[in-house]
């Protein structure tokens, strides 16, 4: 296999930590963190790791200017990193609505741009997600921050004159701590959420049941590793059974999508009980 250039945001835990482990063994991999006590997990050959928290907008240029003083081409650039923001959309603080999407969407977006001169006739591969479909009530921010991601890169897509190709991964459930970050990160929205408490406690007991019923993290990995190797890669990839349902429902009439979610949710929040 021939040697490539990687960069990877999210690289330190879930999906993107099995990402850098796999390419490591042949390539070279820039591998974005947030957190210096998670640095430990990049010491490895051919990992350059880089510091880049997208709550901090200001932590972008360095991190690009960084990657371009390293290397005059990047192969693919793989935009992983990410995080939920969850509750009812009546009592969600706007501010959390605008990290949703500095971290989803705007972190990528300035990100993407500052790396585009040496991403020249290579790949973009985002990690989007099944809420890209917009059908999962109580994490609308996700939702509209993973279809915003979706939104703004395929027009890049079209509109690029660099042969600069951009695919989308949609996993459906995966297990990994995505999902109880989301229940610790959203507590104040969840616990005690007066009017909303079944809701609430449905979508704690979901989030659990998710990291540890989930596909592996392995699975999401195989299907970037395969639109990366592919000449023409597919713009959208579902990847579980999960996805691909959602993607189907999403075809329907929204008044129809909307009763078939809230039936489902109804029964599921019964079962609770
Ligand atoms: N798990 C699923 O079921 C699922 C399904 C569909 C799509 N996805 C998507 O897959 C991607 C990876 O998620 P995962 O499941 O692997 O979850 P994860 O294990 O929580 O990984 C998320 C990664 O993003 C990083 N991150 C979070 N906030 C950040 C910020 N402000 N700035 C920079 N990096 C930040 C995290 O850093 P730390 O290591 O410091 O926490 C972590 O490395 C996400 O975009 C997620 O939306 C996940």
């Amino acid at each position: 296999m021939k040697t490539k250039t990687y960069v990877v945001t999210g690289a330190t835990s879930g999906i993107g930590a099995a990402l850098v482990r796999r390419l490591a063994a042949e390539n070279v991999v820039f591998a974005g963190y947030r957190n210096e006590k998670k640095l430990t997990l990049l010491e490895t050959e051919n990992v350059f790791p880089f510091y880049i928290d997208y709550a901090k907008p200001e932590t972008i240029a360095p991190a690009v200017r960084f990657i371009n003083s390293k290397c005059t081409k990047v192969d693919t650039l793989v935009n992983i990193a990410g995080c939920v923001v969850a509750g009812p959309v009546e009592r969600i603080n706007v501010q959390e609505i605008r990290r949703q999407f500095d971290v989803n969407v705007f972190g990528h977006l300035e990100f993407t741009q500052g790396l585009l001169e040496i991403l020249e006739g290579g790949k973009i591969i985002n990690v989007s997600s099944m809420a890209s479909y917009g059908i999962f009530p109580f994490i609308s921010p996700y939702c509209a921050s993973k279809r915003a991601l979706d939104m703004f890169f395929n027009s890049l897509l079209i509109e690029n004159k660099k042969d600069i190709k951009v695919v989308s991964i949609k996993p459906g459930v995966i297990a990994t701590p995505l999902w109880g970050k989301s229940v610790e990160e959203n507590s104040k929205y969840i616990d005690n959420c007066v009017g909303y408490e079944d809701e609430m406690r449905f979508l704690i007991s979901n989030a659990q049941k998710n990291e540890s019923k989930g596909l592996s993290a392995d699975k999401v990995v195989d299907v970037i590793l395969k639109a990366d190797s592919a000449k023409k890669p597919k713009l959208s990839y579902n990847v579980g059974g999960d996805a691909i349902f959602a993607g189907l429902i999403s075809k329907l009439p929204q008044p129809i999508i909307n009763r078939l979610i809230k039936t489902g949710l109804n029964l599921r929040i019964k079962k609770l009980k």
